[in-house]
């Protein structure tokens, strides 16, 4: 009898095994997950408690109330807007809706690795441009498409090097990529970015019929833990999405929360100003300990450990949780001497810093 084994590309998947804060009585200081350090919106904790009281009852399939928030929010059709169990879903159910077995996917270099796990997940093959510097090389994505590019995954910006690329840049790859290649923009931290030369992507979405805009509750909204996504694109490929995921996956609390978060303008101002600070802050001090930093928009940014026989990433990072801190590393990007480091409250970042200090000098 031949031995029961799962599909060629799952096989290639090596499951998430993050560190996790030692359950030890000390209070760690968690900055290896991209979260949100001021915790969630008041208003989405309000109506998640309040929806508790009914939780014996399913969640509403349609997602009518948080679409219509989302779509007042952002100025979008409600009709071409899906939700999904955080936007990791989204990234599967539409890898797994337009791609598979002899598809290409492509992906950029050190892009988000949610990316790939869905494209080995589905069966497709996943196709690597080269970045520039840690930025997407528009170019180099574009020289890559063929007659089988199905899907192109563009995080902008991206996680884990926080770089993005301006609207222009985006647009350019929508004109150079196949009509039949869906491009798949993943926002997710579109509110910490606002340069004038970026966007969302919302207006790619509304003059082209494949290119589909994904988004997050996770980030500025702080509701990580209760899984929230969305998407925004063209009719066709939201029907697909809708007829191959779960009428239930997104739980009535989550939509609850999350079309409450939408009307909290304040939680979202102090996250920006917060993030404004300190992540100036927290790139000059780590340059100024010895790191180096690349460019962020983000949350988050991505440093380089100098080379030193002597000390290389792990060492940092036993440091590091010696005094009680945990980093991101960074190797399955392709980034073997890199940590991502997420800015937190005002002293989790001076403790890390004063931390890395301490071995850096
Ligand atoms: C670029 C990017 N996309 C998508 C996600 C998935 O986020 P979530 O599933 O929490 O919405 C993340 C999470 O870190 C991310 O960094």
């Amino acid at each position: 009898m031949d031995l029961l084994s799962p599909r060629p590309g799952v096989v290639q998947i090596k499951p998430y095994r993050a560190q996790r804060p030692p359950k030890d009585g000390r209070r760690w200081i968690d900055l290896s997950l991209t979260q949100n350090p001021l915790g969630p919106s008041p208003a989405a904790l309000a109506a998640y408690r309040n929806a508790a009281s009914h939780i014996h009852r399913y969640p509403d399939w349609g997602q009518d109330a948080l679409r219509h928030a989302i779509a007042r929010r952002h100025s979008v059709d409600v009709d071409h807007i899906v939700c999904s169990a955080g936007s990791e879903e989204l990234i599967h159910l539409v890898t797994q809706a337009f791609a598979g077995p002899g598809d290409e996917v492509l992906c950029h270099e050190h892009g988000y690795r949610g990316f790939l796990k869905a494209v080995r997940a589905a069966g497709a093959t996943a196709v690597i441009a080269a970045e520039r510097d840690m930025v997407v090389d528009v170019q180099a994505m574009i020289d890559r498409a063929n007659e089988r590019t199905k899907l192109c995954f563009l995080a902008n910006p991206n996680n884990p090097t926080g770089t993005y690329i301006p609207i222009e840049a985006v647009q350019r790859l929508r004109a150079g990529l196949p009509s039949h290649t869906l491009l798949v923009l993943d926002s997710a931290y579109a509110d910490y970015c606002r340069r004038p030369d970026y966007s969302d992507g919302t207006e790619i979405v509304e003059t082209s019929d494949n290119v589909l805009m994904i988004q997050t509750f996770s980030k500025m909204h702080g509701l990580a833990g209760l899984r929230v996504g969305w998407g925004y694109g063209p009719a066709g490929v939201i029907e697909a999405i809708n007829a191959i995921r779960n009428a239930f996956n997104v739980g009535a609390p989550a939509q609850a929360a999350a079309t409450a978060a939408l009307t909290d303008r304040d939680h979202e101002d102090a996250t920006y100003a917060h993030n404004a600070v300190w992540l100036p802050w927290l790139s000059r001090e780590l340059e100024r300990v010895g790191l180096r930093v690349y460019p962020s928009v983000c949350n988050f940014v991505l440093a380089r450990v100098p080379p030193d026989p002597s000390m290389g990433v792990q060492a940092v990072i036993d440091h590091l949780a010696g005094r009680g801190i945990l980093v991101k590393p960074v190797a399955d990007y392709g980034l073997p001497d890199c940590l991502r480091i997420t800015v937190g409250r005002e002293e989790e970042s001076k403790a890390l810093i004063a931390a890395l200090a301490e071995i850096l000098g």
